[in-house]
């Protein structure tokens, strides 16, 4: 679908995530050709630059950040021409006019304001555009995360943006979901018959979601500090990966239908009470350690750590969720910086088979396994067992590989890109309803208050490594294994 004509307004417009993601993401776009002729991106900072002194920013800051495709001259000077920046104070409505002069004034022309600015200032953004009428019904508005640090903050996101903006005009970003695999994984339950019957406790013994990185916390301990791997990765990235895992098949792929489904799963997740939370949440913080063969230093010695710092880069815990599909299917879900290796996926085990009618015992077959890659190398491996040529009959285990990137040689899209384009297109099915965010809040609260009551510190996990060795007891007293730790050498 072509898109209608617009004016993206990047608050945060000279800040990291617009350097980094939101121009290389626009330039990918605009080399595909989807950007109307005259569609801009008018990048407001409070920096005094003039339309020069930013553009030169971009070329240094931005430009090197984009791989692919690759920067051709006649593209970028395309692209540029597109830019404008406004110097302006976001949150006094008196020092507006330099937006409202650039802005177009034909209601035809979409006006896309994408807040990638801290949150505390969402309200004084919104009322400023307000007062100075630049929304109307053919605005929207981008939050990007953090969406709050608990159910008081979303809550009170939701309200003060909403009492300017229209649900229907609100795109709360979870990047995971821009994520090719994350759509295929609904393709793969909803546009095929084998899966969706066994989709359920009879069949599942366990599902588990890794997000591992190997990187630190770089220079963003100012925020990540306050945060932690909870807040940052969990109450979102993951939760939205499990909704998509476990929701009941929507009517269709309409905004709310997806939503409302994964509402349902937010909502039937089993509370937990300290003692549950105890036995089965595991926190950890990076010491030391070497990754990909380089040494590199503790959390709390990173640039700008507070000395006795409390904040967990890692958490492993068991989930459940209270539903006749679910009850009794463990979800583990792991995220962690400073990991072993850098990778997102999504492990579904089934059950052992009933009965070996070959000449080997029931517990020498590997039960099948799912495995749904999101990155590095995004695509499906299905484990099944085969028989071994030859005389006799063994059986071993074998796998089924899809490799999107060998699949569909077509260009990839980066996540920023298709969230982006789905915002300029209205398309709000990969965005979160404001009742999702506060329900994964709720859920998370517990969990959060207990951490906060709790002088005890996060266990301490080597660098390079798979956290601390409790995340694989947690998963062990049930009798399982992480994935990497039955299959060492994939
Ligand atoms: C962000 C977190 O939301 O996701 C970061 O704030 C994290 O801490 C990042 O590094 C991971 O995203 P991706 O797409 O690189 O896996």
């Amino acid at each position: 679908m072509a898109l209608s004509d617009f004016d993206l307004v990047l608050f945060g417009g000279s800040g990291d995530l617009a350097m980094r993601k939101l121009l290389p993401a626009m330039y990918a776009r605009d080399v595909a050709n989807d950007l109307p002729a005259t569609a801009r991106i008018i990048c407001v900072g409070r920096a005094d630059a003039s339309q020069e002194e930013f553009l030169q920013t971009v070329e240094t800051t931005s430009k090197p950040l984009i791989k692919s495709p690759a920067v051709t001259p006649a593209a970028w000077a395309r692209f540029t021409a597109r830019i404008v920046y406004v110097s302006l104070n976001a949150t006094d409505a008196s020092s507006y006019k330099p937006l409202v002069e650039a802005l177009r004034k034909e209601d035809t022309i979409t006006k896309v304001y994408y807040l990638a600015t801290p949150p505390a200032i969402f309200a004084q953004i919104c009322e400023a555009l307000k007062e100075n009428g630049l929304v109307t019904p053919n605005s929207r508005v981008v939050l990007e995360k953090p969406l709050g640090r608990d159910l008081a903050s979303a809550k009170q996101i939701n309200a003060e943006v909403g009492k300017v903006f229209e649900e229907s005009q609100i795109y709360r970003i979870d990047h995971y979901l821009g994520k090719e695999t994350v759509q295929n994984l609904l393709a793969l339950r909803f546009g095929n018959i084998l899966f969706e019957p066994l989709w359920r406790r009879e069949w599942i013994s366990d599902v588990q979601i890794t997000i591992a990185e190997k990187l630190g916390v770089g220079n963003r301990m100012g925020y990540y500090d306050t945060s932690g791997a909870l807040r940052d990765m969990l109450q979102n990235h993951l939760l939205q990966l499990l909704c998509i895992v476990a929701m009941e098949p929507p009517t269709s792929i309409a905004p709310d239908a997806v939503r409302d489904a994964k509402l349902q799963v937010l909502r039937s997740l089993k509370k937990f009470t300290p003692t549950t939370l105890a036995q089965n949440i595991v926190r950890g913080q990076y010491r030391a350690g070497h990754v990909d063969g380089k040494a590199v230093p503790s959390y709390r010695d990173e640039p700008d750590a507070p000395e006795h710092s409390r904040t967990e880069t890692f958490v492993a815990m068991k989930a459940e969720i209270d539903t006749w599909r679910w009850a009794g299917v463990p979800f583990y879900l792991r995220t962690g910086k400073r990991m072993a290796d850098g990778l997102a996926e999504i492990v579904v085990r089934f059950k052992q088979i009933p009965h070996s009618i070959f000449n080997q015992p029931t517990n020498s077959f590997q039960p099948n396994s799912l495995v749904i890659r999101l990155q590095p190398d995004e695509g499906l491996r299905m484990n099944l067992m085969a028989k071994t040529p030859g005389d006799g009959m063994r059986l071993k285990q074998a796998e089924l590989e899809l490799d999107f990137r060998e699949q569909f040689k077509s260009p990839r899209m980066e996540a920023y890109e298709r969230l982006l384009l789905d915002v300029l297109r209205g398309q709000l099915t990969l965005f979160m309803r404001g009742d999702e965010l506060e329900a994964a809040w709720e859920w998370v609260e517990p969990i959060l208050d207990n951490w906060e009551s709790d002088d005890s510190y996060p266990l301490p996990y080597s660098s390079g490594t798979w956290g601390p060795a409790a995340a694989s007891a947690l998963i062990g007293r049930d009798g399982l294994q992480w994935r990497e730790e039955v299959l060492p050498e994939d």
